[in-house]
């Protein structure tokens, strides 16, 4: 199964990058489904249903998110209601949407995708250790073969530590939120395809994602200056997976970085 999952897309000029390469990234490697963590899709804070109906037609299959996921309230109602849209699961109970969700791809395949949040350097949200070994006993059983994880986290030891943990249970775990792409791409002794974080889908000539001049004062003088998405050096940053229908395992994964010239 060939699977193709991008790095926090940001923005317009991210969305952009999705309109114009997507189409081309999915029929060279011959992608059946894609993922896409789009926490920052609409304005670089947050998520519309309009921006997310934006990438669904561009060709994505699942949205998955973050902390930023809360910036905008008009997504709230479609997180409950949208099987394509994804919040952190470990966040804790009484919030609207889901963490995980089951679907189909166009040939009858079933793939799970599961977005969690780390809590280092982060909101002290519930464990999501325990969150994903909930969910992976309620998903046991059903038939899921390809079991994707977005876990959106800062720290690195974090990420590389769910990786271990999930090795040979899940196909891959895909670190996202720092918006700069690691170079550690590998298949864990137990079949998991990992990477520390995907990177970012959007412009590269900035401060993750923001024009320089406001973060440059945000971080100088600690006052929350209103930050602006760049618009130079757009890409798309992501990897494609190359999943083992009968095992789930992972058998390539690919990193991607690829610019976007108009
Ligand atoms: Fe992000
Ligand atoms: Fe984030």
């Amino acid at each position: 199964m060939n699977i193709l999952f991008l790095g926090d897309i940001i923005g317009k000029q991210g969305r952009k990058v999705v309109k114009n390469l997507l189409s081309r990234v999915k029929s060279d490697y011959n992608v059946e489904f894609v993922v896409a963590n789009g926490e920052n899709g609409a304005g670089g804070f947050g998520l519309t249903c309009d921006t997310a109906q934006e990438l669904f037609n561009c060709g994505v299959d699942v949205i998955t998110s973050g902390n930023h996921i809360w910036d905008k309230k008009d997504i709230y109602n479609e997180l409950e209601e949208n099987l394509r849209i994804l919040r952190p699961l470990n966040y804790p109970e009484g919030i609207p949407g889901k963490g995980y969700t089951i679907l189909r791809t166009e040939t009858g395949k079933s793939i799970c995708v599961i977005n969690l949040q780390g809590r280092i350097f982060m909101p002290p949200i519930d464990c999501p250790f325990k969150a994903v070994e909930n969910a992976l006993e309620k998903i046991d059983g059903k038939g899921v073969k390809a079991i994707l994880v977005d876990f959106h986290a800062e720290a690195t030891s974090e990420k590389m530590a769910m990786g271990k943990f999930l090795d040979g249970r899940v196909s891959a775990v895909l670190g996202t939120h720092t918006h700069v792409q690691t170079a550690d791409e590998k298949i864990l002794p137990e079949g998991t395809g990992y990477i520390t974080d995907l990177g970012m889908t959007g412009p590269h000539d900035s401060v993750i994602g923001m024009e320089y001049e406001k973060s440059l004062k945000r971080i100088l003088f600690q006052i929350p200056f209103r930050l602006n998405v760049a618009r130079k050096d757009l890409r798309l940053n992501g990897v494609f997976l190359k999943i083992n229908e009968e095992s789930g395992k992972c058998e390539l994964i690919k990193r991607l970085n690829i610019p976007y010239e108009p």
